[in-house]
């Protein structure tokens, strides 16, 4: 055990188990531990890392920012704050809207639950296997039993469908559901896609009855998945759109963004945040969302994960590539996915294993082609230690 293990194992609670490295620095897609080992970070801070680390335009703006105006509470509104809520709106692009400014993905869907309890209906249809978050209110919306069981009773009049089931959705959906909450992509899940035509008939069935449509796209939004919002390739117009992770590229902020009549539903006194809105988490956020158009990372997305993807179902101990982008998921053929993340950590990449046999990858948009050859040059290898040779 190093120095950092043991203090982390005396002062931090155990709720994450003990950490895989003590990390001290990174640049790009690449982090260094406290050992010196160098790694190429295909998770991104779990679809966190935008820009990759230390980037000049993140660490320019935050740095302004502070030293300009660094916190002001929402007695108070500053410009940050203001021109990301309009840049937002018009990357969601559909009409007129608001926004509502958090810290994390959690707190965005604790905001967008309220807004749903303001309907004046209390029911929400979510999907099996998606995840939300961890506050109470949140994980009455996540439907992993490991996660809830522990914290019942959880704010109730929830149903779970099965992801993907246009049929199940519409059977649950009734004249006393406030909202339907989806993931177009989901991401805790191990990265799973669902049908072409899953969340038009999401809108059609909460249309016909008056139920708001809410996606989720903290994971799945923002740009990793070669769009901004990972909902505008099915061409739906949802209610509301909860946002976090990418926004600010390792600032912590989230936003529930609620449009057309669902954007006037919270009304004074009825939520509040010391720290959301705050100006340096917008500036950042606004610096990530100048960076991606500057350097038209969407485009460089969608080419680079989809070079990922082919390369890794190359391998016959992988049996399915899924995802969009630069948010990939992949099932093997055993579950080794602990051992193949080991593995792959031994060899200097960082890989993430949701399942025993799923592997997720969300690294930072910035990847560079030198990162991505000498991963899939490693990935034979790797499984290799991992599984044994492919039989
Ligand atoms: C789709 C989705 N929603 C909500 C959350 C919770 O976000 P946070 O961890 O920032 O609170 C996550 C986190 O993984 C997520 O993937």
């Amino acid at each position: 055990m190093t120095d950092f293990a043991r203090r982390y194992a005396d002062s931090l609670m155990n709720t994450f188990g003990p950490p895989k490295l003590t990390l001290v620095r990174g640049a790009g897609a690449h982090v260094w531990d406290s050992e010196g080992a160098e790694y190429v970070d295909l998770l991104g801070g779990i679809a966190v890392n935008a820009l990759g680390h230390a980037h000049p335009a993140l660490v320019q703006a935050v740095t302004d920012q502070l030293s300009t105006l660094g916190h002001i509470s929402n007695f108070f509104a500053s410009e940050p704050q203001i021109e990301l809520a309009e840049r937002l709106l018009a990357l969601v692009d559909a009409g007129p809207g608001k926004v509502f400014f958090t810290n994390s993905g959690t707190e965005a869907v604790e905001a967008g639950f309220k807004l749903t309890r303001r309907t004046g209906r209390t029911h929400v249809v979510v999907a099996e296997g998606g995840f939300h978050g961890r506050s109470m209110g949140a994980l009455a919306l996540t439907s992993k039993e490991a996660y809830r069981a522990p914290f019942e009773p959880l704010p109730g009049h929830v149903t779970f469908v099965p992801f993907g089931d246009a049929e199940a959705l519409a059977s649950a959906v009734t004249g006393e559901t406030a909202a339907v909450l989806l993931e177009p992509i989901q991401g805790e899940a191990g990265v799973v896609v669902p049908p072409d035509d899953y969340l038009a008939a999401a809108r059609r069935i909460t249309s016909e009855h008056g139920a708001l449509l809410w996606l989720d796209e903290i994971q799945s939004g923002m740009g990793r998945t070669g769009l901004w919002l990972e909902h505008h390739r099915s061409g739906v117009t949802p209610d509301v759109v909860t946002l976090a992770k990418g926004l600010a590229g390792g600032f912590p902020i989230g936003a529930c963004v609620a449009l057309g009549a669902a954007a006037d539903l919270l009304q004074p006194g009825n939520h509040g945040t010391t720290f959301g809105g705050n100006p340096v988490a917008c500036a950042a956020a606004l610096a990530v969302l100048r960076t991606i158009e500057a350097q038209g990372l969407l485009e460089r997305v969608t080419l680079v994960g989809q070079k990922l993807r082919d390369g890794l179902l190359a391998d016959p101990r992988v049996t399915e590539v899924r995802g969009e982008g630069l948010l990939i998921g992949l099932d093997l053929s055993a579950d080794a996915s602990a051992e193949v993340a080991a593995a792959a950590l031994a060899r200097g990449f960082i890989v993430n294993n949701p399942t025993p046999r799923r592997i997720r990858l969300a690294p930072p948009l910035v990847l560079t082609d030198d990162d991505v050859d000498a991963f899939l040059t490693a990935w034979p290898l790797i499984l290799d230690v991992a599984m044994g040779a492919p039989t």
